[in-house]
C-alpha cells in the first residue's frame, strides 16, 4: 500500500515534465504531420548547423504559401524549382496531417 502511493507521487510529480516535452494540445492528425516533417522536410525547412538561421528553404509555419492551404498542396504534391514534389512519396491525406501540422508552428 505505502509502495503504491509512493509510485503515484513519482508519477505525478513526473506528469508536467512529460507534458512540456511535447507541443501543447496538438491533435493526432497534426502529431502525425509532425511526425512526417521531422522525417521529410526539416532537412531543407530547418537550420543545419547549430547557431545558424540559414535554411536551404523558406520557413514552415502558418504563413507558409501565403497561409493559403491550397496552394502549399500543390506545392508540397508537385514541388517547384528548388522543392521536390510528394505526391508519389506521400499519400493525400499524409500531406493534410503535414499542413494541419505546418499551420499550429506560429509565423516569426
Ligand atoms: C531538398 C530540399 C527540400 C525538401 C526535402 C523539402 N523542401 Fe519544401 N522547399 C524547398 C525549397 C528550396 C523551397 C523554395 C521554393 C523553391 O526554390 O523550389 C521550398 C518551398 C516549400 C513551400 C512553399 C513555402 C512558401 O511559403 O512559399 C512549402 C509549403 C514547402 N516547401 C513544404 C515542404 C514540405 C511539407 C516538405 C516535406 C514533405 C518539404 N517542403 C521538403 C526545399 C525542400
Amino acid at each position: 500500500m505505502k509502495h503504491q502511493a509512493a509510485l503515484l507521487v513519482i508519477l505525478l510529480a513526473a506528469w508536467p515534465l512529460a507534458a512540456s516535452a511535447q507541443q501543447a494540445n496538438l491533435t493526432p492528425k497534426q502529431i502525425h504531420g509532425r511526425q512526417i516533417v521531422t522525417q521529410n522536410c526539416n532537412v531543407c525547412h530547418l537550420p543545419q548547423e547549430y547557431g545558424s538561421t540559414k535554411t536551404y528553404g523558406p520557413p514552415l509555419n502558418k504563413a507558409a504559401a501565403n497561409g493559403d492551404d491550397k496552394l502549399m498542396k500543390e506545392v508540397i504534391q508537385s514541388g517547384l524549382v528548388k522543392m521536390p514534389g510528394w505526391k508519389y512519396t506521400l499519400k493525400d491525406s499524409d500531406i493534410d496531417d503535414v499542413i494541419a501540422y505546418v499551420r499550429t508552428i506560429p509565423a516569426p
